[in-house]
């Protein structure tokens, strides 16, 4: 039987940030991790690149039944503290907009960082690991049995992430957990994830598939500005995935795909001028050609601007500034960047990441109904909320 400090379930970016924190107080830690490698969503991450955090960190870049809970983990480590790091590793980075950063070279080097600084202080992982039980012990700590030991220790560390991506190894373990220690787990959904077209939309706008603009996606509680894609399934890209995490199943979208250019503005102008060009010839100066066919009729198309009706430039105007797409739904788990919802964080000390009623049970990063906006704001919630945790661990 191995008896050791802490055991740190996922070897993710909270997990590893926790187990050096640990590391550094003397903490004797062992990290099982059920994946054949520790950080692989690191290495997936921001294209290869990992956007690892954004100059600028708020408490509204994230959405949680429990809005206030992640300011404390995010004011006590900072994004200059893990910048701090990436200097003192000499790691290259560059800002991309909305303040962004991303490695110059691989998402590795973040990785490496993150092992580097646990091999310093010794922390043991674990590969391959295949956790069977968890039992609270009557004196102190736990007790954790694998297929081949038992592992006894102080405090255990829930660090394995929520469902996204199956196929990298994503588990509901974490929400077990705490069903198994009476802890409540906020509905789960797929977040940062492409929109499904119904049939007839899909089929609709198929040709556009591989088009990206920039647009406003707007409902009644958010609005994002970023680019839009077309794909062959529906939309993606950067705007309708931060709009995925805000959008509820059956719900229309207001897309504006000339954001900055009042439509109905600019055609009553060019009416009152008697601009003799054809409606089709106007809009793609600013639009692409298979976006505008496919968006209005043939007739309307060939109308010279200065014939147009009010009805008409009505019409155009709201099909291009406010065009209205219900989506059958998301790409869900298979392609989601984060999970939303998970364990409850009314159960969880916002200080010290420890559940309210299982003194010495913690659970960091993703596993929380904590999720940010796309931009390297998940990163920093799992930087902040496994050092924290390793703090008092
Ligand atoms: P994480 O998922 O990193 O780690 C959990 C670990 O636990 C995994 O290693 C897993 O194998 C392990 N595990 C699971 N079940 C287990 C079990 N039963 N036993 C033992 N181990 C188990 N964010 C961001 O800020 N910037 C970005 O650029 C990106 N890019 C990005 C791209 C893609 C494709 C995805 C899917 C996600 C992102 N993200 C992101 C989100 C980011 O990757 C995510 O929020 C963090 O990795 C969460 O860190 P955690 O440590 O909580 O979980």
């Amino acid at each position: 039987m191995l008896e050791v400090d802490v055991v740190i379930v996922g070897a993710g970016a909270s997990g590893l940030m926790c187990a050096i924190e640990a590391g550094k107080r003397k903490r004797r830690v062992f990290v099982l991790e059920a994946a054949n490698k520790p950080g692989k969503k690191i290495l997936m991450s921001g294209g290869g690149r990992c956007n690892f955090t954004n100059y600028t960190v708020e408490a509204e870049h994230y959405l949680s039944e429990n809005a206030h809970f992640c300011k404390s983990a995010l004011s006590r480590y900072t994004q200059w503290d893990f910048l701090e790091l990436i200097h003192q590793y000499n790691i290259p980075y560059h800002e991309r907009e909305h303040g962004q950063l991303f490695c110059n070279e691989t998402a590795r080097d973040i990785l490496n960082l993150l092992l580097s600084e646990c091999d310093k202080v010794d922390v043991d992982i674990q590969l391959n690991a295949d956790i069977q039980a968890i039992h609270k012990r009557s004196e102190s700590g736990f007790k954790v049995k694998t297929r081949s030991q038992e592992i006894l220790c102080q405090s255990l560390v829930i660090a394995t992430g929520g469902l996204s991506i199956p196929k990298m190894g994503a588990t509901p373990f974490a929400y077990k957990v705490a069903e198994q220690f009476g802890i409540k787990v906020q509905p789960t959904r797929a977040g940062l994830v492409p929109f499904t077209l119904h049939v007839e939309d899909k089929a609709k706008y198929a040709a556009l598939s591989g088009l990206a603009l920039p647009a406003v996606i707007s409902n009644e509680r958010q609005s994002f500005t970023e680019n839009l894609l077309f794909t062959h399934r529906g939309l993606s890209g950067p705007v309708a995935l931060q709009m995925s995490s805000y959008w509820r199943e059956g719900e229309e979208l207001a897309i504006n795909l000339l954001p900055g250019l009042d439509l109905q503005q600019q055609l009553l102008q060019a009416k009152k001028e008697k601009i003799k060009l054809k409606v089709k010839n106007y809009l793609t100066q600013f639009l692409a050609k298979r976006l505008v066919s496919i968006f209005l009729q043939e007739e309307l198309l060939e109308i010279c601007l200065s014939d147009l009706s009010h009805k008409q430039i009505e019409t155009i105007a709201e099909q291009f500034n406010n065009w209205k797409i219900k989506p059958n739904g998301t790409e869900g788990y298979r392609t989601a960047e984060v999970t939303l919802g998970g364990v409850d964080c009314h159960a969880v000390s916002s200080k010290t990441l420890q559940a309210n009623q299982v003194a010495g049970l913690y659970f960091v990063g993703e596993a929380l109904d904590i999720s940010g906006w796309l931009g390297g704001y998940n990163f920093q919630w799992a930087w902040a909320s496994g050092w924290c945790a390793g703090q008092t661990v």
